[in-house]
């Protein structure tokens, strides 16, 4: 019973003391953020992974480039677990390293060399990856003068890449990409997709030339669900509401709300508002039903009446929590995240660089 999971969970975290920390994502379910040591958003928990060198063990309840992160992040010999090793991430799924070798193989195609600069000192293109990639991913953005991102920072670093490159190549996720790209007032002609499946990723040379951010056609299927209708009904039926949303959605529903920002973003807004108000929330479900179980005063709802649950994240269960943390407990580590080396040199450069780049 859920009870019970609680009860073993709790016994094994007292057992293993400072031996193990815990890390909940904010789209965790409540009985698995209830254990966590940290709770926040992607960037967050980076740095909470890179802050605990004296415990063995990191469990990280949350998605499986995030647990990779964490092994990045941290020290050689400190194991990082992820509950259930089915706990992917779609978006991070969709940009996979071959099509993104065989991509930056045509753009040298066309821009020639890439590690040459202009008049300005600036190289054709810096590949920028969103955190929600695979390390593999991150490697090869190391390797080629380029940087990660998250939702929280996306501003900043692409400030950076611009400070280097005269374009970015934006990938996975097409919608984070052009809402930053687009709030940083480079015209949507200048944001081709690249669609693996064609010659050129279905772009004209004349698009790659005048080109300022080139997006891959990723995207997260949880935020992509938020249509410009329900923020319509939303302000309808609640005159004063205001609709937050993640830089995930598409361009037009973040056009069409009040605010858009990162999951620690939208829980600042909440927490800093001091009148009672009605927020209209385009993020996932779990993160929103907590925020508005401990704020009362406030109304609080997702825009998505159907509920939007992130399937993947919810696959961290407490009866898996409870097995990875009783393994360590009887000396046995279970579901351990290793990045190989070759991979993990590359991406720990790239991801340097984003925890160093300043706004
Ligand atoms: P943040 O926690 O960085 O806002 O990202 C949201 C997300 O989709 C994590 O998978
Ligand atoms: Fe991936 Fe979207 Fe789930 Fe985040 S919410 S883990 S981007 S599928």
């Amino acid at each position: 019973s859920e009870a019970e999971l609680d009860d073993r969970i709790r016994a094994a975290k007292r057992t293993l003391g400072e031996r193990v920390v815990i890390l909940g994502h904010f789209y965790q379910r409540e009985e698995v953020v209830a254990h966590a040591d940290y709770v926040g958003d992607s960037f967050q928990l980076a740095n909470a992974a890179k802050a605990h060198p004296e415990a063995e063990a990191i469990v990280f309840c949350g998605v499986h480039f995030m647990a990779e992160t964490a092994d990045l992040l941290s020290q050689p010999e400190q194991a990082v677990i992820l509950p259930n090793l089915a706990a992917g991430c779609s978006m991070a799924d969709m940009a996979d390293i071959d099509q993104v070798e065989e991509c930056w193989e045509q753009l040298a195609d066309v821009y020639g060399d890439m590690d040459a600069t202009d008049a300005e000192g600036l190289v054709p293109v810096i590949p920028v990856t969103y955190m929600n990639s695979s390390a593999a991913i991150k490697g090869f953005v190391g390797r080629h003068g380029g940087i990660v991102c998250t939702s929280s920072n996306a501003r900043t670093v692409l400030e950076w890449a611009f400070a280097r490159g005269r374009r970015v190549l934006f990938f996975p996720d097409q919608h984070l990409g052009r809402n930053t790209a687009k709030a940083m007032g480079v015209p949507l002609e200048q944001m081709p997709m690249w669609n693996p499946n064609k010659p050129l990723g279905g772009a004209s040379a004349t698009e790659l030339e005048t080109a300022r951010v080139i997006l891959w056609h990723g995207f997260c299927s949880v935020h992509r669900r938020f249509t410009v209708d329900q923020i319509d009904k939303a302000r309808a039926e609640h005159p004063g509401v205001r609709v937050i949303v993640h830089p995930e959605c598409p361009m037009a529903v973040v056009d069409a709300s009040d605010e858009s920002g990162s999951t620690d973003y939208i829980r600042r807004a909440i927490e800093a508002a001091t009148e009672p108000t009605t927020f209209a929330i385009g993020t996932e479900v779990n993160l929103v039903q907590r925020l508005a179980a401990e704020h009362p005063q406030h109304e609080i709802f997702c825009l998505d009446p159907v509920v939007c649950p992130c399937s993947t994240m919810y696959r961290i269960h407490p009866g898996y929590l409870a097995w990875v943390l009783e393994g360590l407990v009887e000396g046995e580590v279970r579901n351990r995240i290793t990045v190989p080396r070759d991979v993990a040199d590359p991406a720990r450069v790239a991801l340097e660089r984003m925890l160093a780049a300043k706004p």
